[in-house]
């Protein structure tokens, strides 16, 4: 056995509890798969008068002083940029190796942050930052690296899916169905970041950088999050056969002999024997597509103290390995630097659905206006209500762009009375 690793743990919340629960619960698993004992040196929280069930002996509030102490590996389980970034730099840059579940601090600084490990050759782990509990990053980092991938397509953020499963399955309100996701502990420490979708792209951009070996940042996300998603939208996707997700998708495009990378986080109607459509709760599932390996699914718990405490403890055991070892895992690979292009370039289907005027030509007047954007139409159901009715028309598949100026275009035509709503459709070949 070789000398104990010194581990200090930024963060004693809803993960970090769990992650100090598992390293004592296990520590002699822990000791033989890593070939060291793993000794916790320290905590730093905000207030470590809120913690009576932690050693106070073990508790900080001066987090800076506990990085600088001579810990070997440091855990952040902290969240947000600063003061994340600041401690995180310091480790690095002395040569600690990081684990870390901070995906918004991913998403804007990977690249300042792969640049101090790469410097003084630490680790830089970061599985808990996208889909929880899902070993999803390192077959990303690692097990695919000889693929080509083309495709990441899935739900990853549990918060968002436990509110709109609730929605969907009992019927419960929105505002009802955060606050018993954010009891539950899966919702971020500002509930915003999650259905406003920001925590998703972090997600996103986190992914598409991996899978495209580009360097992806959260504001090249295109964003949309489901406060805007109603009852009434939900119920209009059950009465068509399907149900409405916030999906992540990161694809890489080959046209104009040039190849490109579009990433989206945004709600989507799927149909509801597509496999993501079962997901629910606030479990996480996360398609894969790679010329060779063909179609991969990755599927579990995506939020909570102890799944996320597990991809956690998993990094923590690789960079142990690796210091034990001598060696060092993977670093940045963002040698392609493909060009990120906006959402009005991806090739997107749109669900819309008016209230129109009921009256000799407007089916075909609305119809003629997809067509002079050259989008075209896969499906159209008209309903009559006295001199109104309601027209739901489907698209195929057309650039966002295309679809989007479609629509400004209907919604100020005087015989629509309304846009009632704008939904993108995945999931389906119409
Ligand atoms: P919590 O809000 O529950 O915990 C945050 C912890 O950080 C608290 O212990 C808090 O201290 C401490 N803290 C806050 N500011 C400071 C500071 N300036 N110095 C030292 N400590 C500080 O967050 P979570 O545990 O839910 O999330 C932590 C991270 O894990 C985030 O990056 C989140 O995105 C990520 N994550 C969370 C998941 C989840 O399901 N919750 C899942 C996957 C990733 P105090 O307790 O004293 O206030
Ligand atoms: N708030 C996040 C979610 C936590 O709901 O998915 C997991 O990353």
């Amino acid at each position: 056995m070789s000398t104990p690793l010194k581990v200090a743990l930024l963060g004693c919340g809803t993960v970090g509890t769990q992650v100090a629960r598992l390293l004592a619960d296990q520590s002699a698993d822990l000791a033989a798969r890593i070939g060291a004992p793993v000794s916790l040196a320290g905590i730093a929280v905000r207030r470590p008068n809120k913690h009576p069930d932690v050693p106070a002996a073990l508790l900080t509030a001066d987090a800076m002083a506990l990085v600088a102490s001579d810990v070997d590996l440091v855990v952040e389980v902290i969240g947000g940029i600063e003061p994340a970034r600041t401690l995180l730099l310091a480790a690095l840059r002395t040569g600690k190796s990081v684990v870390t579940a901070n995906k918004a601090l991913l998403a804007e600084h990977a690249a300042e942050l792969f640049a101090a490990a790469d410097e003084s050759g630490a680790d830089l782990y970061f599985e808990a930052a996208v889909a929880g509990a899902i070993p999803l990053l390192r077959p990303l980092r690692e097990s695919l690296a000889g693929d080509r991938i083309s495709r990441v397509m899935g739900i990853v953020n549990g918060t968002t899916n436990y509110i709109l499963s609730a929605m969907d399955e009992t019927g419960s309100g929105y505002a009802e169905a955060l606050e018993e996701a954010s009891r539950l502990g899966y919702a971020e420490a500002d509930p915003t970041a999650d259905v406003d979708g920001y925590d998703a792209a972090s997600k996103a951009a986190i992914l598409a950088s991996l899978a495209f070996h580009t360097r992806v940042t959260a504001a090249d996300v295109y964003r949309e999050g489901i406060s805007a998603v109603t009852a009434a939208d939900i119920a209009a996707a059950r009465t068509l056969g399907r149900t409405i997700k916030l999906l992540a998708i990161c694809e890489r495009n080959t046209g104009d002999n040039q190849e490109s990378v579009t990433v989206r986080v945004h709600p989507a109607m799927i149909p509801r024997g597509h496999p993501l459509a079962s997901v629910s709760g606030a479990f996480n599932a996360v398609f894969v597509e790679a010329d060779a390996a063909g179609q991969l699914m990755f599927y579990g718990q995506g939020a909570g103290g102890a799944p996320t405490a597990s991809a956690v403890l998993g990094d923590l055991v690789a960079v142990a390995r690796n210091r034990v070892a001598g060696g060092r895992g993977p670093g940045e690979s963002a040698y392609a630097a493909l060009p990120v292009r906006p959402i009005s370039m991806a090739s997107t289907r749109y669900h819309v659905s008016l209230d129109v005027a009921d009256r000799a030509g407007v089916l075909s007047t609305v119809a003629s206006v997809f067509a002079m954007h050259d989008v075209s139409i896969a499906a159209v159901r008209q309903e009559g209500r006295g001199d109104e009715a309601s027209l739901v028309i489907v698209t195929h598949s057309a650039p966002d762009a295309a679809l989007r100026s479609t629509v400004d275009k209907i919604a100020g035509m005087p015989v629509v009375r309304d846009v009632v709503s704008v939904m993108r459709v995945e999931g389906e070949d119409l």
